[in-house]
């Protein structure tokens, strides 16, 4: 009888921790919200000491407090996001990523949450003057951070057509430290970040013309349409209540 009573009280107890285990897993997953990030790309993610700040954070922030949920954020490289993505790595990939046909094959996108426009750097001096310029038969190295649609854009226009060469690199900074060498011939990149960049540098300046107007937004993996739906919640109540423009304007000075 004793022996009954305490293999019930094992039992009982087991029972209950791996009840209390599982709730705690479960918990801990759900209200977890796992972002990817490529923080080489100011003003939309960027370090300020250790930490990941920019525009991207801060919404993706707003959004976690809207779901109730605790952000968590992961550098990582920028054309490494979309398949961690695809692999349930992550639960959301938020880098100042454009929308195109090629990645909604892969992931959903939210609803966008701010433009993007390619724009291109050159030396003030350069005898770039235009985006036609690049298609010309001058042979032009174009610097670009890879898998970004600078990328995409210029290795289709530009490379596969046999006019020009692209130079790949890990971070957009890069390119553009490439470019004050002479390395590169100019840099396609997102506005935004180019503004900075030029910013912090001697000697460089944005062309007029713009390579390629886009729009930004999360991606998220085909098979968490709940997240999705609950993500573009937020954004919808965000835009209404000017959280997401305070977030930009922050960062973003309308000149
Ligand atoms: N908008 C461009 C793209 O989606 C560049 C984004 C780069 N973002 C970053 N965090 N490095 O391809």
């Amino acid at each position: 009888m004793k022996k009954i009573l305490s293999l019930i009280l094992v039992l009982a107890l087991s029972v209950c921790v791996f009840a209390a285990c599982g709730e705690k897993a479960e918990n801990a997953e759900t209200n977890k919200l796992v972002m990817a990030t490529n923080a080489e790309f100011p003003p939309y993610e960027f370090y300020d000491g250790e930490t990941v700040v920019g525009i991207d954070a801060e919404i993706a922030a707003a959004i976690a407090e809207k779901l109730g949920m605790e952000l968590e954020i992961v550098d990582t490289a920028f054309d490494s996001i979309i398949p961690a993505i695809v692999a349930g790595k992550y639960d959301i990939g938020m880098a100042g990523m454009t929308v195109t046909d090629e990645r909604l094959e892969e992931v959903n996108f939210s609803d966008s949450y701010a433009t993007g426009v390619q724009v291109v750097i050159v030396k003030e001096d350069s005898e770039i003057t235009t985006v036609d310029d690049l298609t010309g038969d001058k042979n032009y190295t174009i610097g670009v951070q890879t898998g970004t649609t600078g990328d995409l854009y210029s290795t289709w226009d530009i490379e596969d057509a046999g006019l020009g060469t692209v130079s790949r690199f890990n971070k957009g900074a890069d390119a553009v430290e490439a470019l004050k060498i002479g390395k590169v011939d100019c840099v396609i990149i997102d506005n935004e970040p180019a503004k900075a960049f030029v910013a912090d540098a001697e000697g460089l300046k944005i062309l007029d013309t713009a390579y390629a107007e886009e729009q930004y937004a999360i991606a998220i993996s085909k098979d968490n349409t709940e997240l999705l739906e609950k993500i573009n919640t937020a954004l919808k109540e965000l835009t209404a209540d000017g959280t997401i423009q305070t977030i930009v304007d922050k960062y973003i000075s309308a000149k």
